[in-house]
């Protein structure tokens, strides 16, 4: 714990002196799972006023512009607008609104109301009306007009995750994941979940370009366990102590600390990344275990870490619109005192029967429905297996290797102590993986 409180500071410092930014993905052996988080926020926030600088914009004539880290307040309000998430423009990061211009803002949850130094009345949604610059009015609730930053929820709203009626592959659970605001619920994202085996498929939301530029300096709440993971204590499985315990059970003591060091132990791996949501209120509504899996931590701050956010750049900075498809598949193995590789799951019910499985591989699923291209990028999530056995568990032809339409992607595919990886064609991919919905692909998407 000393060390964790030490370790990130003495980082940052070295870091603003020498004006050198490391890729957070460089650190995947030196920082623990939540240095690793915040060091990535820390390094984003840096790397962002670059790409502001050199992201062109027009102002609104009249209207209103909000910059995503200029000007929202926090805790953070809900914002709609046109019936969704306020959005920005393309990846500006920039808000812009029409003078007269409506935003609902909401604090949804018990006993949450709208603060601001100017208003007048305890509401829990308001409508905000854009009068010019980053000054907003409020009838009724607002004395004249306030700076749209002031607005402030009196404690962090409430997000929820809600089993839908709908089912995705083999009948599994598909749960939804945002906000109720009047009755309305506003999604963020969906996760499909294997309730008997308490294993998350895979998690799917939009990425657009607007996602390029997100709020940084957001807290990391919690992780929740919600109603999905009744009587098990879900975080407790993932401290170190419980995976030496439980890895103890499946491969005997002197292996199991072999395997989890100080720097090789499983994290909860964000299907959806929190930074793959622009507002704080979506960042802290990914902190759901039905949005995780264990994941080895270089892996998850290693290639997943950079598939994460070159992605999110590429998207933001080819103007494409996708619904990406993030998710696990199989189960991981290591060798126990008899050389016999065992299936490693965190957990087992009273029944003996295995769950919270720690997949094999990790994957992303990129699909734009307007152009018909789709690509799966594939690691995988083990870092004891050995080149022959990875190359063996590479299930289709690697569409990015040496393939220049790729170069943006930029990871380091064959270093397996930080994920193995590797890109599928869309039909390659199902070939193994049967989860996702049908949808049709004409090409790879780059
Ligand atoms: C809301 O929709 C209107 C009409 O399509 C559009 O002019 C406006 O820019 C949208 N507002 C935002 C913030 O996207
Ligand atoms: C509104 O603001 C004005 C000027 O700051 C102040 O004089 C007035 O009392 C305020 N009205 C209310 C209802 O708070
Ligand atoms: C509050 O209202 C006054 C008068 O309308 C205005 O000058 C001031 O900037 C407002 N304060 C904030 C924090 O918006
Ligand atoms: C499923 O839920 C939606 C609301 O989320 C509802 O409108 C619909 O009627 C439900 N369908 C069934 C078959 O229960
Ligand atoms: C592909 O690139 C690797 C280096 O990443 C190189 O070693 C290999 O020879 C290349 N293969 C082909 C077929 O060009």
């Amino acid at each position: 714990m000393a060390r964790l409180l030490v370790a990130l500071p003495v980082i940052l410092v070295a870091v603003v002196q020498s004006k050198e930014i490391p890729e957070p993905s460089d650190l995947a052996f030196v920082l623990s799972e939540n240095e690793f988080e915040d060091y990535l926020d820390f390094w984003l926030e840096h790397k962002s006023e670059v790409n502001q600088l050199s992201t062109a914009f027009s102002k609104t004539e009249g209207g209103c512009t909000l910059g995503v880290n200029e000007d929202f307040g926090q805790p953070q309000p809900v914002y709609l607008n046109n019936n969704t998430y306020l959005t920005p423009t393309g990846a500006t990061g920039k808000v812009n609104l029409f003078s007269g211009e409506q935003v609902t803002i909401a604090c949804p949850g018990p006993n949450r109301f709208i603060l601001h130094p100017n208003i007048t009345a305890s509401v829990a949604t308001a409508t905000a009306v854009c009068v010019n610059s980053d000054l907003v009015s409020g009838a009724g609730w607002l004395n004249g007009s306030g700076a749209f930053s002031g607005l402030t929820c009196s404690s962090h709203p409430t997000h929820e995750a809600r089993a839908t009626n709908e089912t995705c592959y083999n009948n599994n659970l598909v749960i939804r994941v945002g906000f109720t605001v009047e009755d309305i619920f506003y999604p963020l994202y969906w996760s499909c979940f294997d309730e008997r085996r308490l294993e998350v498929l895979y998690v799917w939301y939009e990425q657009n370009p607007h996602n390029a530029v997100h709020q940084t300096g957001i807290n990391r709440p919690n992780f929740a366990a919600g109603t999905f993971y009744p009587g098990v204590p879900v975080n407790d499985m993932y401290k170190k102590d419980q995976q030496k315990a439980t890895l103890t059970n499946l491969v005997g003591s002197d292996l199991a600390d072999k395997y989890l060091t100080t720097r090789q132990y499983l994290a909860r791996g964000h299907l959806a990344a929190k930074t793959d949501f622009i507002y704080a209120s979506g960042q802290r509504a990914s902190f759901y275990f039905i949005n995780a899996a264990p994941q080895w931590q270089p892996f998850n701050a290693g290639n997943w870490n950079l598939l994460e956010q070159k992605l999110r750049a590429r998207i933001g900075n080819a103007g494409y619109n996708t619904v990406v498809y993030t998710g696990t598949f199989g189960v991981t193995q290591l060798r126990d005192e008899n050389d016999r590789f065992v299936d490693i799951y965190l957990y087992t019910d009273e029944n003996n029967n295995p769950q919270i499985p720690v997949p094999l591989y990790f994957y992303k699923v990129v699909y734009d429905a307007d152009r018909r291209l789709g690509t799966a990028f594939v690691s995988i999530n083990n870092p004891y297996y050995t080149e022959s056995e990875v190359r063996a568990l590479t299930f289709c032809t690697d569409r990015c290797r040496n393939n220049s339409a790729f170069s943006w992607l930029n990871w380091k595919p064959d270093h397996i102590d930080i994920g193995y990886s590797f890109c599928c064609t869309i039909d390659d991919f199902r070939r193994t993986v049967p989860h996702l919905p049908p949808f049709t692909v004409t090409d790879l998407l780059s």
